[in-house]
């Protein structure tokens, strides 16, 4: 037994998803498996001209359904350069490399849309960030968050090391606390599977 072996690295979230930016769309097919019918039941219709940010875009594998939508803006933001280069669609869309812990970087009442699928596990400070997405979402804008419970850090092997995601383990009942302090109207939809509730898709108007 050594040192090493007890002990797992733990790399932050720029850190990580810049390391495995090359080797992270193998689990496109996965993720699309448990979020391919929300365009159908929560995404708006039937209107025109949207501004969209897709915050947290990692390599665009939610591009192809936003595109649907036909925005008139669409911004791919996201902390990790590597995969952001990675999105494919270089035309019409804008990519911002920004931190969610921090202040964002757009005007107030910018968007109509803003999507984050899988990330809250990785930001400390949600107050902040639902702060800084209300003040950016127009009047009737809406967030939707597809938010999984995760009990321990995602563990990558690479180069014979292996590496944990630095990780925060949000409840459902403080994310929807801090939604409402927030002043954000809700829904909540439990996502489930064999029977468990494995994650919840949050609804977020402004
Ligand atoms: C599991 S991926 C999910 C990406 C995308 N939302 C999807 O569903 O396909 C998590 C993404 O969050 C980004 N990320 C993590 N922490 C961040 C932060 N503090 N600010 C901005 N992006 C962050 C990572 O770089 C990565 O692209």
């Amino acid at each position: 037994m050594t040192y090493q072996s007890k002990h797992t690295q733990i790399k932050s979230p720029k850190e990580w998803y810049n390391f495995v930016a090359e080797e992270y769309w193998k689990y496109h097919t996965l993720i699309n498996s448990f979020d391919q019918w929300l365009s159908k039941r929560f995404f708006p219709r039937g209107k025109n001209n949207l501004d969209i940010i897709d915050l947290w875009a990692w390599d665009g594998r939610l591009f192809p359904t936003l595109k649907n939508l036909n925005p008139q803006r669409y911004v791919a933001c996201d902390i990790a350069e590597k995969l952001l280069k990675r999105h494919p669609w270089t035309n019409n869309i804008e990519k911002i490399i920004c931190d969610l812990e921090e202040n964002l970087p757009f005007e107030d009442n910018s968007f109509d849309l803003a999507t984050s699928f899988f990330v809250l596990e990785h930001i400390n400070n949600i107050d902040h960030l639902f702060s800084e997405v209300y003040r950016i979402l127009k009047p009737g804008g809406r967030r939707i968050i597809g938010h999984f419970i995760q009990r321990r850090e995602f563990t990558w092997k690479k180069n014979n090391q292996e590496f944990k995601i630095q990780f925060y383990n949000h409840r459902i009942q403080d994310l929807e606390a801090i939604a409402d302090n927030n002043f954000f109207s809700k829904d909540i939809f439990p996502i489930e599977e064999k029977g468990y509730t494995i994650g919840h898709i949050l609804i977020l108007s402004k």
